[in-house]
């Protein structure tokens, strides 16, 4: 028999290792980069009770889909969540190649991957966004977008 604070130190170490498994089972962080917003074009606005949205993207995501073009690798869609006219988060997507071969087939969005950045930009580490994937997967026929058929029609000013 160990002496008893032997096993006692194992006890402790396996416990941390365990949190440590399930902590990681939420956060994550992934290829996702915060972009630089003041290249994106703000392309529409949605409202929903006292949220407001500002959707944008890349210039050249916007020609692509105006021209019927897969939008480019390396762009980048942000939902600006704002509340009482703070920013509450950020929603991103951004598209790499190869990136979609990184989750299995059940998870996967296209090479698009997803993260919730902080008012601050850092990450929101408490967030799995495989809720993301699993929600923008429904939208696989016009590349995981929501609010993408709504490019076509925009000439400058967000469309409501
Ligand atoms: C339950 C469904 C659902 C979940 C979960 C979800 N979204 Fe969305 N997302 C939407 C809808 C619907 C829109 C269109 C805007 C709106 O109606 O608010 C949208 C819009 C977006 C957009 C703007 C581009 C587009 O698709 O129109 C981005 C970027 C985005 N979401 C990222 C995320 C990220 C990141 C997460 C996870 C942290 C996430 N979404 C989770 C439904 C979802």
């Amino acid at each position: 028999m160990k002496p008893l604070r032997k096993r006692l130190s194992w006890i402790v170490l396996a416990s941390a290792a365990i949190m440590l498994v399930g902590w990681q089972a939420i956060a994550e962080s992934n290829r996702v980069t915060f972009p630089s917003l003041e290249k994106l074009v703000h392309y529409t606005t949605v409202r929903r009770g006292n949220v407001t949205e500002h959707i944008m993207t890349t210039p050249e995501a916007i020609e692509a889909v105006k021209n019927g073009q897969p939008v480019p690798s390396g762009t980048h869609f942000v939902l600006v969540d704002y509340r009482e006219g703070e920013v509450f988060r950020y929603f991103v997507m951004e598209k790499g190649a190869g990136w979609g071969g990184e989750y299995d087939e059940r998870r996967r969005t296209g090479n698009w991957q997803f993260q919730w950045f902080k008012p601050d930009r850092t990450i929101n580490m408490s967030e799995n966004t495989a809720r993301c994937q699993s929600c923008h997967q429904s939208q696989s026929g016009s590349e995981y977008l929501f609010t993408g058929y709504r490019i076509p029609r925009f000439n400058g000013t967000p469309i409501e």
